[in-house]
């Protein structure tokens, strides 16, 4: 499938390493969409490193840039994705940009990782919480929240499969068309569940994918699981189980050649975080051999 859209992303850019914009740009490219680039951090590297430096956006920055291509009319675009955000008042600018796309095109797929934190610690501040919940969960066309933010978007403890699928229930009732839990952690195994409700008010169609859980810790891939989702399912737009095998399958070709790399080059792949190869896993993103199928409820 051709379908290919036109993006404008708005997330973190580092100079070396791959978060944010610099692990959801690439990979959108080679699957053929046109990317626009809004930088809302630009970091020297990302923030787990023992220290970083850099300049962060403010919002009426980011409405400057808005503004500039309005003015040239620059502003059609299919698709926008937004990943970690750090302020309320940045946050609050996204959705007026989320309000001027739509006038401009009524169709605009809204792709929102809402990045809140991960296994039960917040890395945001506590306001941004409910900001998430009261108006960017309802403008969202999909959301791809982990199992914590999950939790905090719906106020469901998840501790089974089944409170992932509820919890995809109420998300979907709030907003969002398609959900994907990225992961959940049941008994040490991780799951992704992934959620479509094709007509408002109708049960979803729901799926679970298991993925085997690789004992090293990556940073940039949550960034890259919602930028391949994005690409995938808008090429197979009623088949999000499809998108989320294809998306998973790429995924866990590169983290297992980024593992390969480290150990053939002598890295405890346990003791620190790995930065993702990539620029080397292009072609397990343009061709993804299906290997993780989807088992549909
Ligand atoms: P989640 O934790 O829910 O997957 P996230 O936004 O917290 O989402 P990551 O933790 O980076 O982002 O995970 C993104 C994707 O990468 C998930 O689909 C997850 O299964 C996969 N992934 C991350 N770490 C591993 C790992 N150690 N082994 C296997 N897959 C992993
Ligand atoms: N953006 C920045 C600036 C970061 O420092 C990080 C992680 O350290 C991320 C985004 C998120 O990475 P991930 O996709 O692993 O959640
Ligand atoms: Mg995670
Ligand atoms: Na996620
Ligand atoms: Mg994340």
């Amino acid at each position: 499938p051709s379908e290919t859209g036109r993006v404008l992303s708005i997330q973190s850019h580092t100079v070396q390493g791959y978060v944010g914009n610099k692990s959801a740009v690439f990979p959108l490219q080679l699957l053929g969409y046109d990317v626009d680039p809004i930088n809302s951090v630009q970091f020297s590297n990302h923030t787990g490193y023992p220290t970083f430096k850099g300049q962060v956006l403010n919002g009426d920055q980011l409405w400057d840039l808005i503004e500039g291509l309005e003015a040239n009319n620059l502003l059609y675009y299919t698709h926008l994705l937004t990943g970690y955000i750090g302020s309320v008042s940045f946050l609050n600018t996204v959705l007026k940009v989320v309000d001027k796309l739509r006038s401009i095109n009524p169709n605009l797929t809204y792709v929102c990782d809402p990045v809140l934190g991960d296994e039960g610690k917040l890395y945001v501040a506590q306001e941004l919480v409910s900001v998430y919940r009261e108006k960017v969960v309802p403008v969202a066309s999909m959301l791809t929240p982990n199992q914590f933010e999950a939790e905090l978007l719906t106020g469901l403890r998840i501790v089974s499969e089944q409170d992932g699928r509820e919890a995809c229930n109420i998300l979907h009732a709030a907003g969002p068309s398609k959900v994907v839990l990225t992961s959940i952690n049941i008994d040490g195994n991780l799951l992704l569940i992934g959620s479509h409700q094709k007509e408002k008010g109708q049960p979803p169609a729901q799926f679970r994918i298991p993925i085997p859980k690789i004992p090293a810790y990556f940073t940039g891939t949550g960034d890259l699981m919602t930028a391949l989702l994005l690409g995938w399912s808008n090429k197979y737009p009623d088949n999000l189980d499809k998108a989320a095998e294809l998306s998973v399958s790429s995924l866990q070709a590169l983290l297992v050649r980024t593992v390969n790399d480290y150990t053939r080059a002598g890295h405890d792949c346990q003791s620190s975080s790995l930065e993702i190869r990539l620029i080397q896993s292009q072609d397990d993103i343009r061709n993804p051999e299906i290997k993780y199928k989807a088992e549909i409820y």
